[in-house]
């Protein structure tokens, strides 16, 4: 029978792979908490609807790339492409506003969007990010920036850069977005297949097409930072000031814009050129507003990020940063099956005080277990020999070095 294989661009992962995504992710929780954010978590699966609404129906994401299905009870569902619009819902079906006017969210877990894989893009792809709701003051924009910072930092990424621009908001985008479209349709014979398109459906994102030919003709486009109303203009302004004022290294990019319908004036990326055509680590800006088209107060201002774990992984792994295997503290084997009750007492006191222990109780002999215990990344190794005595064997250390708590329970086996 043909083997059967993971689904195409969904990675399984294990060994390093596994564990530094998980310390990655950790890393971001811990940081995110210092920012006062508490975790949340949302299904995978959503309504469509949630993301039609929100992301946006002319969006690649939405348009395009979405897993979407009708369930048996014909309800279209789709896997989340996104957690951002997940989040606001939550915060609206559960009320939690209500108590908590400011809130602000960490979350990490698998997205679903079907893209064609390459490297650092996938169809199953992890984020870690934050979203902080009922903040319209421009601080809470340089608080988010801080920590997408912070989290780089820590990872030893330095030569990620921190691009800012600014989309407006529905005060100044609607003539902003006529003066565009204007501009393309004039330009439309210059354009590829896709930026004439984009004209009708989503004319902001033209400014990001990959194609030279594109690029040159908007050089002289109408960019969005030029054409903000005072109120965008004056937050713009704030972000600014307050990423000066903490020593933040950024760039002002004027035509910055993003994949997903809902922001409202601040967007970021923090890019680099490691990643070949991926070239963004983590992504944001500002979505007041976003509450209204699920069903909450349209009134609450939201600004957050999510950064593709895999991708700071990838990167963590070039600058040799990344979280890798750590070895177990203590390998246990035992001759043949002998004293397997005293090895598992002795494994459960020693993993009770907080050390990783791994073990081959099995009836193997000497040769296989010294085979194993080769293969098993350990720092000390003890072999308990059928008359009840201890081995151990520890790895660059001095036996007084020994762990007090492994001495303490070897004392105990010796004496008896
Ligand atoms: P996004 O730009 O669609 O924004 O994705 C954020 C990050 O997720 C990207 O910068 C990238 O690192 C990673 N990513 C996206 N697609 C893939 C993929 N196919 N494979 C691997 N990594 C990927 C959002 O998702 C917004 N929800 C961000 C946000 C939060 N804005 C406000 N709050």
């Amino acid at each position: 029978m043909a083997s059967l294989r993971s689904v195409k661009g969904m990675n399984d992962l294990f060994g390093v792979e596994a564990l530094s995504l998980g310390a990655v992710e950790s890393l971001a929780r811990n940081l995110a908490k210092r920012w006062g954010a508490e975790e949340v978590r949302t299904p995978v699966l959503e309504k469509l609807d949630l993301f039609v609404r929100s992301v946006g129906e002319a969006t690649d994401v939405v348009g395009k790339e979405m897993y979407a299905f009708e369930d048996k009870d014909g309800s279209q569902l789709c896997l989340r492409p996104e957690a951002t619009a997940s989040v606001a819902r939550m915060l609206v079906q559960h009320g939690i506003l209500r108590d908590h006017p400011r809130f602000r969210a960490f979350y990490a877990g698998p997205m679903f969007r079907r893209e064609r894989p390459q490297k650092g893009r996938y169809r199953q792809f992890h984020q870690v990010g934050v979203e902080f709701f009922g903040e319209p003051e421009p601080s809470a924009d340089v608080e988010v920036i801080a920590l997408a910072a912070a989290i780089l930092d820590a990872l030893g990424l330095d030569d990620v850069v921190v691009e800012l621009g600014s989309v407006g908001c529905p005060e100044c985008r609607p003539s902003y977005r006529e003066q565009l479209v204007a501009f393309l349709r004039q330009e439309a014979d210059q354009l590829c297949e896709l930026c004439n398109q984009r004209t009708e459906t989503n004319p902001l994102r033209c400014l990001d097409c990959k194609s030279a030919s594109c690029q040159a003709v908007y050089g002289d486009a109408p960019l969005p930072l030029d054409h903000l109303c005072d109120a965008c203009d004056q937050h713009q302004a704030g972000v600014e000031k307050g990423l000066d004022r903490l020593g933040l290294d950024y760039r002002v990019n004027k035509r910055l814009v993003r994949g997903l319908d809902y922001y409202r004036r601040t967007v970021f990326e923090c890019t680099t050129q490691k990643l070949g055509a991926q070239s963004a680590v983590i992504a944001g800006g500002r979505y007041d507003g976003l509450l209204g088209s699920v069903g909450g107060d349209e009134g609450v201002a939201a600004v957050g990020f999510a950064a593709g774990t895999e991708r700071l992984q990838l990167l963590a792994r070039e600058a040799g940063t990344e979280a890798g295997l750590s070895p177990a503290d203590v390998a246990i084997v035992t001759d043949r099956n002998q004293g397997v009750d005293e090895a598992l007492v002795l494994m459960q006191g020693l993993r009770a005080s907080g050390l990783v222990v791994v073990a081959d109780l099995s009836d193997r002999g000497r040769k296989a277990k010294t085979k194993w215990l080769g293969r098993t990344t350990h720092r000390h190794s003890l072999f308990l020999e059928a008359d009840g005595s201890a081995r151990l064997r520890l790895q660059g250390m001095e036996t007084q070095a020994v762990h007090p708590e492994i001495a303490a329970i070897l004392q105990v086996l010796s004496s008896n």
